[in-house]
């Protein structure tokens, strides 16, 4: 969408990977305030967002949404200028239906008053599901409160999150700054992995401003172990993918604050020229991902699907690069840095990624990104 924002992936972090239903204002709070003092504002983080659950069963006798006083004794609005006074902002959840996914009141009809209402409590995000919709088309659900936003005159985000349905990707840009494009993760590895297989197909849909969301990172959660939560960092970042925390920010342990925060990682999520990278190999469950960057260097991931260690190889022309005898890679998780004359290799972990930049030569001019490969498709 072309507001103004999201030029670059958003980041921040949304409560309900971690607490599902259990919002408050204090989780909010003690979130934002972690992340001002534990090195995820400095690394770029944001946002930080209110899922569903936030609100009151009924709207008042005016028709707007009541923050439920017991969760948020100090309302949205209070919420927000204690976020604004830590210099991050402050995203909120509603539905394109006539109730959230939670039963709460949704904003199908109500997009005016609800946008509105958003805008006068200072609020700087909205992410809005797709629960009870009806069956009334997304594209006109969607549009109707991207109008509405706008109408505020307030810069706020709007991430759509329609879970993939109705081709979105090809909608998508003029409406919001993100779509999903698959249903909810969880904090498991196959559901890391076929999300990744769904997403990595839509890159030529992904630009500055209008982004393919393949859901909030589980970083942190679950059963992810820390090879397989880097290996979900890695190919977000790889895929231009908003980067969404979703674990408990206070009390992460220091490997999940260091995935989180790794500036080499985010600086490709966060490149300015805006491409997402694409699968340019994928045989035997072994992938090799190349993503341009706005310097000419390229973002490569080499990600091992498969349960053993495996080597994964390519090459630089392979990956977009030529006209170099020597080139550089920077392995962008341990920093160490090599040289090659065009052979790109490692031996991977199972479920691991291995990634890195690789700088010299020239591009070979075709873009790696330019035809739209399996759109939509999982495998
Ligand atoms: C479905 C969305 O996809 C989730 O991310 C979350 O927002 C829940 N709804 C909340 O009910």
């Amino acid at each position: 969408l072309d507001n103004g924002l999201a030029r670059t992936p958003q980041m921040g972090f949304n409560d309900w990977n971690a607490y599902g239903c259990n919002v408050s204002e204090s989780l909010i709070e003690s979130t934002a305030q972690a992340m001002h003092t534990d090195g995820m504002q400095a690394a770029g983080y944001t946002y930080v967002n209110i899922d569903d659950c936030w609100m009151t069963h009924s709207r008042d006798s005016a028709g707007r949404l009541v923050p439920d006083p017991a969760k948020f004794p100090d309302g949205i609005a209070g919420t927000a200028a204690y976020v604004h006074s830590l210099g991050l902002k402050l995203g909120i959840y509603e539905d394109a239906g006539t109730a959230t996914c939670a039963g709460y009141p949704g904003s199908l009809g109500h997009e005016t008053t609800d946008a509105q209402t958003f805008a006068s409590w200072g609020v700087d995000y909205l992410k809005y599901d797709n629960c009870n919709n009806n069956g009334v088309p997304a594209q006109s659900r969607y549009t109707a409160m991207r109008d509405a936003l706008a109408a505020t005159g307030r810069p706020i985000l709007f991430s759509l999150c329609n879970w993939g349905q109705e081709n979105v990707w090809t909608w998508g840009a003029g409406v919001g700054n993100s779509w999903r494009t698959t249903g909810d993760i969880n904090a498991s590895f196959s559901s890391m992995l076929s999300i990744f297989h769904s997403n990595a197909g839509l890159a030529a849909y992904a630009g500055p401003g209008h982004w393919n969301d393949p859901d909030m990172l589980e970083v942190g959660n679950g059963s992810l172990t820390q090879t397989e939560a880097r290996s979900e960092f890695s190919l977000w970042s790889e895929m231009a993918a908003p980067l969404i925390a979703g674990t408990n920010i206070a009390s992460a342990s220091s490997a999940t604050l260091s995935t989180l925060t790794n500036t080499r990682v985010i600086a490709v999520d966060q490149d300015p020229l805006g491409k997402q990278g694409v699968l340019v190999s994928s045989a035997g469950g072994l992938d090799v991902l190349a993503k341009p960057l706005s310097n000419g260097d390229v973002a490569v991931a080499l990600f091992n699907e498969t349960g053993s260690t495996a080597t994964i190889s390519t090459t630089a022309g392979a990956v977009g690069k030529t006209g170099a005898s020597s080139y550089t890679l920077t392995d962008l998780w341990s920093g160490a840095v090599s040289s090659t004359s065009g052979t790109i290799s490692a031996s991977v972990p199972s479920h691991g990624t291995v990634m890195y930049r690789l700088s010299g030569g020239s591009s070979t001019g075709s873009d790696p990104s330019g035809p739209i490969r399996a759109v939509g498709a999982g495998r």
